[in-house]
């Protein structure tokens, strides 16, 4: 469903988890970019129905790719920059402030 624009092929490797699988990205990605680009959509279910949703605006705006980061609730993937044995995990409903 989507594809790199560029050739990030010069740019060095770098390895992340998410729920527990392994992800190559290229340094400089977004973790929502990482994601995306080998086919992860869903990250995060809402705290009344637990529906699932994904990245909508990519710029920080609507908060639909909120994740876990490292332990940390309520990180905005598309704003964050992928990192060597980052530790990304899908968010379950709400995260409360601090945790
Ligand atoms: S995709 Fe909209 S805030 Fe991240």
């Amino acid at each position: 469903m989507f594809r790199r624009v560029e050739d990030a092929s010069a740019r060095p490797k770098v390895a992340f988890t998410f729920d527990g699988r392994r992800i190559e990205a290229r340094a400089g990605d977004s973790v929502a970019a990482a994601l995306l680009a080998v086919g992860i959509l869903r990250f995060r279910t809402t705290p009344i129905s637990g529906a699932p949703r994904g990245p909508y605006c990519l710029m920080g705006a609507c908060f639909d790719c909120l994740v876990m980061i490292d332990g940390l609730g309520n990180r905005q993937a598309c704003l964050t920059e992928v990192a060597e044995g980052m530790r990304v995990e899908t968010q379950q409903g709400k995260r409360e402030a601090g945790r």
